[in-house]
């Protein structure tokens, strides 16, 4: 993806030690402050901190229940389910970090509460809670390729619900034309969302049309498990034959407008990921071939397939738009 390279005079003095490391070094601080406090006035023992030496217990996700939902087969993949271990420890999620190593730095999403604000051009605007989205949707499990326009690729077994469904709920009036997602803006939690030069927050669009295709889909969750925060808990997009940075994580806010909107790659390099962003092995990334993709977790690479196979479902969608850069 595009990385700006940041020049010397820009970078706080905070920044030249490793992210972790700061963050750590911030953490000690603060507990040996608090600690300090706490002994000071003979706190620690009261407060029950050396009765035992077991972490806090992880509170558990609310949705658990709702897990492994049905599968629908009409989605069948032509290659084996990506191992889990290897997806949940090879993402894109600039928000925790520019590497692909990013899981224990997402561990800092909060995933609760989460609302979405479903706002612009409907005539049911507002704020839904997460959990009462999750009850409200039809949840099913779906095996989709997934296509990142760096030339890898993943089959992923995702649950969640037809983008269609939140669409027929939220009402869209006839002048919206495009769906704008929006994932959340929080540079305490999130140490990415401090590298001024990305346009934060995150943002995705789609039109109306591939919104409310069958195969747009909202994701809750993935192996049968709710999200993992590096995929984008507690709810991201997958539209599987799109490159995987149209697949926006972590959404907060979903907008339906009449103008296209600007996505975030898009304002950093419209020329190498534009809006539509569709797959196609015969229109090269500016920098690099899109003929073929490594598999991850199996050591080979494979032809890549216009739409990346998925052109049944879609094609259509593009008739008349030939004229636009559909595949960038
Ligand atoms: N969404 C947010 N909010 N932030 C990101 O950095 N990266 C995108 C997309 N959605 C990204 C995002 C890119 S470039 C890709 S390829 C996919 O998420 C990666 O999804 P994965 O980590 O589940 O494979």
């Amino acid at each position: 993806m595009f990385i700006r390279h940041k020049k010397g005079w820009e970078i706080p003095e905070r920044e030249a030690t490793p992210e972790s490391l700061f963050l750590n070094r911030r953490a000690l601080v603060k507990s040996a402050v608090a600690a300090g406090a706490l002994l000071a006035s003979g706190g620690l023992a009261e407060a029950g901190f050396f009765s035992s030496d077991a972490p806090a217990p992880a509170m558990p996700d609310p949705s658990l229940g709702l897990y492994p939902a049905k599968r629908n087969e009409m989605f069948t993949l032509d290659r084996e389910i990506t191992p889990e271990a290897v997806n949940t420890h090879y993402n894109n999620f600039y928000e925790f970090g520019m590497t692909k190593n990013i899981a224990d730095a997402a561990e800092a999403l909060k995933i609760r509460p989460w609302t979405v604000k479903l706002d612009g051009l409907i005539e049911k605007p507002g704020m839904i809670a997460i959990d009462d989205l999750l009850k409200a949707m039809p949840l099913e499990e779906r095996l989709y390729r997934h296509r990142c326009v760096e030339a890898w690729s993943m089959a992923v077994p995702w649950t969640g619900f037809p983008l269609k469904a939140l669409i027929d709920y939220a009402k869209p009036q006839s002048g919206a034309k495009y769906v704008r997602m929006e994932t959340f803006l929080d540079s305490k939690m999130a140490p990415g969302q401090r590298q001024f030069w990305y346009p934060w927050p995150y943002v995705e669009g789609l039109t109306m049309a591939e919104a409310t295709n069958d195969l747009a889909f909202l994701v809750t969750g993935a192996y049968g498990k709710p999200l993992p925060k590096s995929m984008g808990a507690p709810l991201r997009l997958a539209t599987p034959w799109k490159y995987g940075f149209k697949s926006v994580k972590s959404i907060t806010k979903i907008s339906f407008v009449a103008e296209r909107p600007k996505t975030f790659w898009e304002q950093l390099g419209p020329s190498e990921y534009g809006f539509w962003a569709n797959v196609n092995p015969a229109v090269p990334h500016p920098r690099w071939s899109q003929a073929s993709e490594e598999v991850l977790g199996t050591g080979q690479r494979r032809p890549t397939m216009l739409y990346n196979g998925y052109g049944d479902y879609v094609a259509s969608l593009y008739t008349g738009l030939e004229k636009e850069p559909l595949f960038m």
